[in-house]
């Protein structure tokens, strides 16, 4: 089994990321840890307890992290999440409690104690990754890989240039681009295909189980959002692709370039600078994913929440 930790904002894509993993009999996840992105920290930590209350799931452990970013203020994104992170269903209320102990120093203290390397699966802003990378410096050599949704080569979304987990904290992505450690990242050019269109997503309804029907409602929301916003045709479900390359590394194909985060542009703060043509002679530091294989992922994701209903 391969042993994770995952770093969330939930967010709704986020949410589906966790139901995922935990589905996952190939993953052992040795925590959940959450991050001020989607909403602010309280509701990102709020929204995983409830989403492993929703499927049972009361036996990983759960801290919060920051809430804000290294520098600058938070940007959260309401437009899209809504005012509670998870808008468009009833979730219950939490059964379970997070640890009393900061988000960074559960991972540190994890991984530390951990009898083979942990693979870190990122899907918010990486403060919390960054911060765990400047506390120690023997944790480098406790991680295999480091899974991110962020980032893209061409596409953007929350400015014209930049992609949302790595705007709301350009200097952590950085500094997580910069470890040495290997990295995946799953970008906005493939994740804005992953959609789950309405059709996708009254099947799932159709199931007309616990789960399935808040799922269900969750995504609908999120579809409705990204409509609106960005008249995709449906739910573009972005974070749990890092789940199932954690599964299943031939679900994406990636290539490996150089990748360079700009912090200082009046306009592209926050942009993944990706040197596709290597004219920067620049070390390799990321790879880079470059298509998904959207039907099996599909048929990841309705199995996942089939299996808790
Ligand atoms: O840009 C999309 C990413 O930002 C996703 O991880 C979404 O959940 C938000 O965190
Ligand atoms: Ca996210």
């Amino acid at each position: 089994m391969k042993k994770i930790i995952l770093d969330c904002d939930p967010g709704h894509d986020d949410m589906v990321a966790i139901i995922l993993a935990c589905a996952s009999d190939g993953l052992d996840i040795l925590g959940i840890t959450t991050v001020a992105g989607n909403q602010t920290g309280d509701k990102t930590l709020l929204n995983a307890l409830k989403t492993l209350t929703l499927i049972g799931e009361k036996n990983i452990p759960v801290a919060g992290g920051f809430d804000r970013p290294l520098t600058g203020k938070l940007v959260t994104a309401p437009h899209i999440h809504g005012l509670s992170g998870l808008d468009g269903a009833d979730l219950p209320d939490p059964e379970i409690k997070p640890l009393k102990i900061h988000a960074v120093d559960f991972i540190e203290l994890t991984l530390m104690k951990a009898d083979e390397k942990v693979t870190v699966i990122a899907t918010g802003p990486l403060t919390n990754i960054a911060v765990l990378l400047l506390k120690s410096a023997q944790i480098k050599e406790k991680i295999e890989r480091i899974i991110i949704m962020g980032g893209a080569v061409y596409e953007s979304n929350i400015t014209p240039s930049a992609e949302f987990n790595i705007y709301v904290d350009p200097e952590a992505a950085g500094i997580v681009l910069n470890s040495g450690i290997p990295v995946t990242m799953v970008t906005l050019d493939v994740s804005n295909k992953a959609i789950f269109t309405l059709e996708d997503i009254d099947n799932i309804k159709s199931l007309n189980g616990k789960v399935s029907r808040v799922v269900s409602g969750l995504l609908r929301f999120f579809a409705e959002a990204n409509i609106k916003s960005f008249g995709f045709e449906g739910a573009p479900l972005h974070d749990p692709i890092t789940v199932a390359y954690a599964v299943d590394p031939d679900i994406i194909e990636t290539e490996l370039y150089h990748v360079d985060i700009e912090t200082k542009g009046e306009y592209t703060r926050g942009k993944t600078v990706v040197d596709v043509y290597g004219v920067t002679k620049k070390n390799t530091n990321a790879e880079i994913s470059v298509s998904l294989d959207l039907a099996r992922y599909k048929d990841l994701i309705t199995g996942a929440v089939k299996k808790f209903d």
